[in-house]
């Protein structure tokens, strides 16, 4: 788990403010679900065969006996809020939007952290195709709000609960029948989950997995043309994507589309994928709601970041400040203090440097600052009530009094 510096904060914020403004445009409300929940939310939601409840939750027992584990993603806690909240009765579809701390247990390295940050969208209450289109375009959005370039979308259907049975089945016996070939852990999840081999990175199961059956070819009549739809829309809006038959997602609640988004050239790492979701349409249902459709995807903000900072891209601006305060001797600090908190009640953009005491450096910082205006305060100005007010532009200076000396400042900046 990783400090963020006010330097990093920077492009926190960015990340933040650019997915608030789109959330905004496409009507999406904020939610924020607390970071612990009962693990049995996530054995169930997530998935008792995913690694991330098989190796990476962070779970402990409270003194009155409950298990409850920090949590690891954000889609079975937006279910659960939707079923408390009785958000089926609200008008369908609902669009929550959240960003926020989540935790695994991971080996730490480059872009894979501990406790990292993402920010998700979701949908529920709706099944139709477009709706699918449009959570891989706001990602797409914000990345390139962001600047990011070369972003490119992986994309799959895993099919229905009519399809995917049938696949599942016609997969593990193709990968029993190369047993030998696989790893011990693809050995075992051939029997767990046989999707899941699809995700192995391993050197060895690339061969079986190169030639094993594609779910593409065996969605039903109704998991096809929802598939076409969505990249018909996609083609349509010019988000460039490209078909990756062994995208399965390492989650076990997906239906139909599945998608990654990357940037062009990285997504062979394995691990350095933006962000990623698809539909589950069953989750509401497994977790005790009634038959609802839903779409969604997160994105790994602290990955962005390293990518931002990666390609030079430059976010905030220096501190930029209209008047600077500059004090000598111990009185004129005295003064000083009270004046400038004075200018932040009156909104007057100012900065101070209450910490040196050479003119010369204080001077120095005003420039940097941009100040239009510096008000000196010495001994002699704190004695005299008064304050020296340079223009420094001209160079010019005046002697103000120090009781109006706020509002004669205010009456300048406004001309
Ligand atoms: P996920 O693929 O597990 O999906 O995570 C989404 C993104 O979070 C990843 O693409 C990655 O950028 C980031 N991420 C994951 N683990 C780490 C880590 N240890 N360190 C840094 N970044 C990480 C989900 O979590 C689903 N809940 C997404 C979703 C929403 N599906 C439907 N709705």
């Amino acid at each position: 788990m990783h400090d963020i510096l006010p330097d990093d904060q920077k492009y926190y914020e960015k990340v933040y403010d650019t997915a608030k403004e789109i959330a905004e445009f496409y009507n999406f409300g904020r939610i924020e679900t607390p970071v612990l929940e009962d693990s049995e939310l996530f054995v169930k939601g997530t998935g008792s065969t995913t690694e991330i409840v098989q190796k990476q939750m962070y779970s402990l027992k409270t003194r009155g006996g409950d298990s409850l584990t920090l949590r690891p993603e954000g889609t079975p806690s937006i279910v659960r809020a939707y079923l408390e909240h009785g958000m089926a009765n609200w008008p369908q579809p609902v669009r929550l939007w959240y960003f926020g701390p989540y935790f695994r247990h991971e080996r730490p390295q480059a872009g894979r952290y501990r406790q990292f940050w993402q920010l998700g969208f979701e949908v529920l209450g709706e099944k139709a195709s477009i709706i699918d289109a449009q959570i891989v375009q706001i990602y797409f959005n914000i990345l390139k709000e962001l600047k990011l370039e070369n972003i490119i979308v992986e994309i799959n259907s895993i099919g229905d609960a009519m399809c995917q049975p049938y696949y599942r089945k016609t997969l593990a016996g193709y990968l029993r029948r190369r047993e030998s070939a696989l790893c011990a852990d693809c050995r075992r999840r051939i029997k767990e989950n046989p999707l899941r081999v699809l995700d192995c990175k391993e050197e060895k199961c690339q061969g079986v997995k190169a030639q094993a059956p594609q779910i593409v070819d065996q969605l039903c009549e109704e998991c096809k043309p929802h598939f076409k739809e969505v990249l018909e829309y996609l083609e349509e809006i010019g988000v460039p994507y490209r078909l990756n038959p062994y995208l399965v997602r390492g989650l076990d609640y997906y239906t139909r589309t599945v998608f990654e988004i990357y940037q062009e050239g990285k997504e062979d790492s394995g691990q350095n994928a933006l962000g990623g979701g698809g539909r589950y349409d069953g989750l509401v249902k497994l977790l005790g709601g009634k038959d609802t459709p839903a779409m969604g995807a997160a994105l790994g903000v602290d990955r962005i970041v390293a990518v931002m900072k990666n390609a030079g891209i430059k976010v905030g601006e220096e501190k930029k400040v209209k008047v600077f305060l500059a004090q000598l001797g111990g009185l004129g600090k005295k003064k000083s203090l009270k004046l400038f908190e004075e200018m932040r009640q009156a909104g007057i953009s100012a900065g101070e440097s209450f910490d040196r005491d050479s003119l010369k450096s204080q001077l120095k910082i005003a420039d940097k600052y941009g100040a239009k205006y510096t008000l000196l305060l010495g001994q002699r100005e704190a004695l005299e009530g008064t304050v020296i007010l340079r223009d420094m532009e001209t160079g010019k200076q005046e002697s103000l009094k120090l009781d109006t000396a706020v509002a004669e400042i205010k009456k300048r900046l406004r001309k």
